[in-house]
């Protein structure tokens, strides 16, 4: 858990102007800057950030937050890691800092990401004196200054090349960087031996591990970094850092499959294209790349392995839909990559193709049907019945009301009836006792992803629910729902112990869907009980001033409107109390708005 002091410290040290001005350009407005929303498309510039206030807020759609609130959003970090990132360009040192996999700071010794770049370093330097792999990657087609770009590199042949560069070759680190490998007689040797190496850089700009290809055949074609405490294939993406400014431009990113993809195409002008490392699509590749750009178009080989991978990144995407962003699948003739299709046919030629990707609602629907004969009464049955599952994921309202209409149509019943065969009505409460309706879904990423989290703390550590009411959260989103009625659940049920049990308990709910979702983030998570707990009390104090301030405008508004009754007066007067109380305590630095 970080201490409040701590992160009221670096609050003060840093200045959110700055911080935003690293990746937006704000305008002098007054006492304030300005600039076009990042989280939102738009062409007059409604997001406007205070310097004296410490706080960026869009009149557009709402966004607002503090420095470590903008960092989580606009580049997709987790609290601690937002609170990490701003903490390094402070030059503050975190206090009792955990990374993942719970290990204490001094018991790692030198630090890993300085291996990971001094490694980097050596294996560019090594390219450079390698005629053969400098002619391998011309042979590929890419220039050096794209190969500098990306940071490629050479891993010479032979054991122990890797002890230039650490003269200390036994130190425990290297191995826990997945730089060496140690066998049962316990001899080391480097992992990466004659390979063209692809550094895999992380939002912070960090090299967390790498990819290494063969020059030639020989297997494995490609060689990847183990899962360290840097690295977690399931979250990261290749190519991200490098693309995030053609992804601005383009208001879209390609997902595509392969390292040689992405370089490939930044090769030849395509510069918002990342790739998934060798892994499947996750929920958190999904979610990250929501946060980037309002269009994701996921690319696959045209091949049976390839539909199967965009089969999943459906299902993946479906919970993490939202109505003002758009998801499609763009499927390459058999045969060709996104590599080989820009080098023969150009820039052009393949941003004609991606522009008639599949939008995911026609392609989810050509697949139901495509499994089904929609000629007799069983097999439009059975498509009502296999939509079920993936309807009721959508977390879009207007995208899943499309599908359900759709979904009618093809199968020649109503859109009531298919609603209440799916059980989609969400406005009346289900059997079974929770008595929170779940109203509409509401859209904006950002708040959904603080409350995400919550989610995650509480399936961690159940009791923590307890202490969340309508007091201190409050909005429209089925997050929100979820979290009030885990709430009072847990309130209802102290004994209720793990996770297992809430899922148990809200099967056949309106939240089944997003807990077990929020679940299965988990497992790449790694969190402990009680990192859970400091994630959750640090963001307690925050939600309830938000929301505070919150019903302060919306009294103010009334106000000025002459509206103000004398209970309006006494709540009034209730909550600035109440603020003070909490700007009092430690840690209470800015309100967030
Ligand atoms: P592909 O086999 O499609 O290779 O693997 P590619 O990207 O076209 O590579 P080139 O063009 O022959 O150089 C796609 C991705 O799957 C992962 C890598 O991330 C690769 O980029 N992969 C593939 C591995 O991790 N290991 C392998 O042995 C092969
Ligand atoms: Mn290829």
């Amino acid at each position: 858990m970080i201490p409040d002091s701590f992160k009221r410290d670096l609050l003060n040290r840093v200045d959110i102007v700055d911080i935003i001005q690293r990746h937006l350009t704000l305008k002098k407005a007054g006492a304030n800057y300005s600039a076009c929303c990042p989280f939102h498309t738009e062409k007059s510039p409604s997001f406007t950030v205070s310097p004296t206030k410490q706080f960026y807020h869009c009149f557009g759609c709402g966004a607002h937050g503090d420095a470590i609130g903008f960092l989580m959003e606009y580049s997709g970090l987790g609290y601690i890691e937002a609170i990490k990132e701003l903490a390094a360009g402070a030059g503050m040192t975190m206090p009792e800092f955990e990374p993942r996999f719970g290990k204490k700071k001094e018991e790692t010794g030198p630090d890993l990401y300085d291996l990971m770049q001094r490694a980097t370093q050596y294996y560019r330097e090594q390219l450079k004196a390698t005629p053969q792999a400098i002619e391998y990657l011309k042979r590929r087609g890419l220039s050096g200054q794209i190969a500098a770009h990306f940071g490629i590199g050479y891993a010479p042949d032979g054991w122990q090349n890797l002890q230039a560069v650490f003269p200390d070759y036994s130190d425990k680190s290297l191995k826990e960087a997945g730089l060496v490998i140690e066998n049962d007689a316990g001899k080391r040797y480097d992992r990466f031996r004659d390979r063209i190496m692809f550094p895999i850089i992380n939002q912070r700009g960090f090299v967390v591990g790498f990819g290494g290809r063969v020059i030639g055949a020989g297997e494995p074609k490609y060689l990847n970094s183990p899962e360290t405490p840097l690295f977690e294939k399931g979250r990261e993406l290749y190519g991200l850092p490098q693309a995030r400014q053609s992804i601005r431009d383009a208001g879209r990113v390609l997902v595509v499959e392969g390292y040689m993809d992405v370089v490939a195409l930044a090769q030849h002008g395509v510069g918002y294209a990342v790739a998934t490392l060798g892994t499947a699509t996750t929920p958190v590749h999904v979610q990250k790349l929501l946060r980037q750009a309002d269009e994701i178009v996921f690319s696959f080989d045209g091949d049976a392995a390839g539909r199967k991978a965009a089969w999943h990144a459906l299902e993946v995407s479906l919970p993490a839909t939202l109505d003002q962003k758009t998801i499609r699948f763009l499927f390459l003739p058999e045969g060709d990559d996104p590599d080989s299709y820009v080098r023969s046919k150009g820039k052009e030629a393949f941003e004609e193709l991606a522009g008639r990707a599949e939008p995911l609602s026609a392609y989810l629907l050509g697949q139901l049907r495509a499994r089904v004969d929609t000629n007799t009464a069983e097999g439009r049955s059975r498509l009502v019945h296999e939509a079920k599952p993936l309807l009721k994921s959508v977390a879009a309202p207007g995208l899943q009301l499309q599908l359900l209409k759709q979904v009618a149509d093809i199968s020649g019943m109503t859109q009531q009836e298919v609603e209440r065969l799916c059980e989609l009505r969400r406005s009346t409460p289900a059997p079974g006792g929770w008595q929170r309706p779940a109203p509409p879904k509401i859209a904006r990423a950002a708040v959904k992803s603080f409350e995400l989290s919550l989610l995650k703390c509480v399936l961690i550590k159940p009791a923590l629910a307890g202490e969340l009411s309508s007091e201190i959260i409050r909005g429209e989103s089925i997050e929100v729902n979820a979290l009030l009625a885990l709430g009072d659940y847990v309130r209802a049920n102290p004994e209720v112990s793990s996770e297992v049990m809430l899922i148990d308990h809200f099967r056949g709910s309106p939240y089944e869907m997003l807990l077990r979702q929020v679940r299965s983030e988990l497992i790449s998570l790694a969190l402990s009980p009680e990192d859970a707990e400091g994630e959750f009390r640090d963001a307690l104090p925050r939600l309830e001033r938000q929301r505070i301030h919150e019903q302060l405008n919306e009294l103010q508004r009334k106000n000025k409107a002459g509206a103000l009754s004398a209970a309006d007066i006494e709540l009034m007067n209730a909550l600035t109390k109440r603020l003070a109380t909490l700007d009092q305590r430690p840690g209470a630095n800015r309100p967030v708005v």
